[in-house]
């Protein structure tokens, strides 16, 4: 492992990472990523976005309809510089992991001159996601607001409602962190945040709170607040559209109040990231 896998940039800003991940499929972390991707764009950043996904690559036909819709209606839409880093099969898993390693570097590369690059991940422990989430400044991993994805961060003991130990993944971002210290970097900020809240029993509920409330202070990680569960998300997709591209000449896109809502909480998660200064602020200006 000679080179480092972000290029050095002699003396030039090198890109804000911000990386979206959580080892389970369909959390939101597309969603999520295209979200945090669109927003930055519309503050004026040069954004690059990486899919490591290469199951199910919903973050790279999500770009892909996006710029087939603008094509097809005529409404200019920013899109990122995109790169979309597969798996390789090798002979060996030493000569894959080699080859992967080095894809990765040279996606790095392509978007040096970019503020910030969002890295979208698999639902899955695989080597390209381990780098990403070494190389990440800010981490967000948007989790279902239930039981069995808490466990994607800790055992927890349900009789005593207590954790008991913390996950594999979650071991890997803190082992992550250790080698960041080590090598006089910043730790990662990791930001969790509960994806489609319902309104499920208030006991249920405030259970789930409590507990991340107990695992962000024995884990180290911040909670931001969560999106609902709203179709308007699932329904963009096809079109490439966010809740953020409303524009009042274009009908697939009006406004209505869960859309307001939708962007409200878009502008928390990156408020919690330091994205745009907390309300009542006057102007959007960034800090990472
Ligand atoms: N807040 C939400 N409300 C409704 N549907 C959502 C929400 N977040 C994600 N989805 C839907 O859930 C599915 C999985 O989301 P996705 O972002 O692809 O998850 P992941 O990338 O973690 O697998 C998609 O169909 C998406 O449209
Ligand atoms: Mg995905």
């Amino acid at each position: 492992m000679d080179d480092p896998l972000i290029p050095e940039t002699a003396g030039r800003a090198r890109p804000y990472i911000i990386v979206v991940g959580n080892e389970k499929g369909g959390t939101g972390k597309s969603t999520t990523a295209m979200h945090l991707i669109v927003a930055l764009l519309q503050m004026g950043y040069r954004v690059g976005s990486i899919d490591l996904d290469a199951r199910q690559s919903t973050l790279t036909r999500y770009l892909a309809n996006r710029q087939a819709y603008a094509e097809a209606s005529g409404h200019a839409l920013q899109t990122p510089t995109h790169r979309h880093v597969a798996r390789i099969a090798a002979k060996t898993k030493a000569e894959a992991e080699t080859q992967e390693r080095a894809k990765l570097r040279q996606a790095f590369q392509d978007l040096m001159d970019c503020n910030f690059v969002v890295v979208d991940t698999p639902g899955s422990d695989t080597y390209l996601s381990h780098l990403a989430h070494e190389n990440a400044d800010t981490l967000v991993t948007p989790l279902n607001d239930s039981f069995l994805d808490i466990d994607m961060l800790a055992r927890i003991d349900r009789e005593r409602r207590e954790v008991s130990a913390p996950s594999p993944y979650s071991q890997m971002v803190w082992e992550n962190n250790n080698r960041r210290v080590m090598a006089g970097r910043p730790p990662v900020d990791w930001i969790v945040m509960r994806n489609r809240l319902t309104h499920i029993e208030a006991r249920n509920k405030r259970e789930i709170a409590g507990l991340m409330d107990q695992l962000a202070h024995r884990i180290g990680f911040r909670v931001a607040p969560g999106f609902g569960e709203r179709v308007i998300f699932r329904e963009l997709f096809l079109k490439g559209l966010t809740v953020l591209d409303y524009s009042h000449d274009n009908p697939d896109l009006q406004a209505n109040p869960s859309h307001d809502a939708a962007r409200g909480e878009i502008r928390n998660l990156l408020e919690a990231i330091g994205l745009v200064q907390t309300e009542p602020a006057q102007t959007e200006t960034v800090t990472g």
